[in-house]
């Protein structure tokens, strides 16, 4: 399939691995300029080496803890030496957390709030003040947000918190056609997912009235949707790719 993404300029967070790798590679395909940001410094060159195969326009790479505010500060201005300014915001970095609420620690929470939630903030803070008039935005949240995840508390919460910055900014940037719309991913198969698939992943599978789990590749045709302007009155709105998986709860 064909989007019209091409010249466009997306920043893609977490682009070493499955579902924003997955992003990157769709959209290099389509010919957008991308940069990529991860903490992984050597998977994040291999994914940009794979997209300019795949026919990116330009690809530059950031590799940056992303819960240290200054380097979104940092990627700021990269974005705008580097593409003068964006079109697509793609901030999919994140991670999980395994902790029963009477076992966790302050640090797994702040960790999980400051690269899920915190660093979603700041980005948008960062960059919307750069990004075109009828750019696109596209945040993470999961079937957890919506359904809570006993033993995954902190993560949780910070994939309900997506929801109420997405439709705030929403209303706050408009009437520049700027969109900010919300994925709800069920079971993927990434590395996210390695230790709960290991233990229950057929059971999962088995919930869902596909009889499977999903793709990285999966959520990354819906996000090009999103960015696309085949989307261009979709606004706001919760996307949940999840084979059909909440029909289990
Ligand atoms: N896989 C799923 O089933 C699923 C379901 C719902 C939502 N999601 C969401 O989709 C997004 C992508 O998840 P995924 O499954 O592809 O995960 P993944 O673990 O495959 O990739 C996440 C990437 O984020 C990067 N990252 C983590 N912390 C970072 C930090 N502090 N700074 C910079 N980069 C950092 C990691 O290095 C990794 O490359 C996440 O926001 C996740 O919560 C995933």
């Amino acid at each position: 399939m064909k989007w019209d993404l091409e010249h466009r300029r997306a920043v893609i967070t977490g682009a070493a691995n499955g579902i924003a790798k997955a992003t990157a590679l769709l959209l290099a395909g389509e010919g957008t300029r991308l940069v990529l940001v991860d903490l992984d410094a050597d998977k994040l060159a291999a994914t940009a080496d794979e997209c300019r195969t795949a026919g990116a326009e330009q690809v530059e790479t950031f590799a940056a803890d992303l819960t240290d505010g200054e380097k979104v500060h940092e990627l700021g201005d990269l974005v705008r030496d580097s593409m003068d300014g964006l079109d697509l915001l793609i901030p999919a970095a994140g991670i999980i957390g395994r902790d029963p609420i009477d076992q966790m620690p302050d640090e797994h929470w702040d960790r999980i709030m400051n690269i899920n939630v915190r660093a979603v903030f700041q980005l948008n803070r960062e960059l919307l003040p750069q990004m075109a008039d009828g750019g696109s935005v596209v945040l993470f949240s999961s079937d957890a947000g919506r359904r809570g995840s006993p033993g995954k508390a902190a993560y949780a919460t910070a994939k309900a918190a997506i929801v109420g910055l997405a439709r705030s900014i929403v209303g706050e940037v408009g009437r520049r056609q700027i969109r900010v719309n919300i994925v709800a991913p069920g079971f993927i198969d990434t590395r996210m997912n390695a230790q709960t698939f290991a233990e229950k992943g057929d059971v999962l599978a088995d919930e869902t009235p596909l009889g499977r789990n999903g793709r990285p590749e999966e959520v990354a045709s819906v996000i090009a949707f999103l960015c696309s302007d085949a989307s261009s009155f979709v606004n706001g709105t919760i996307v949940p790719i999840n084979g059909g998986h909440y029909m289990a709860g």
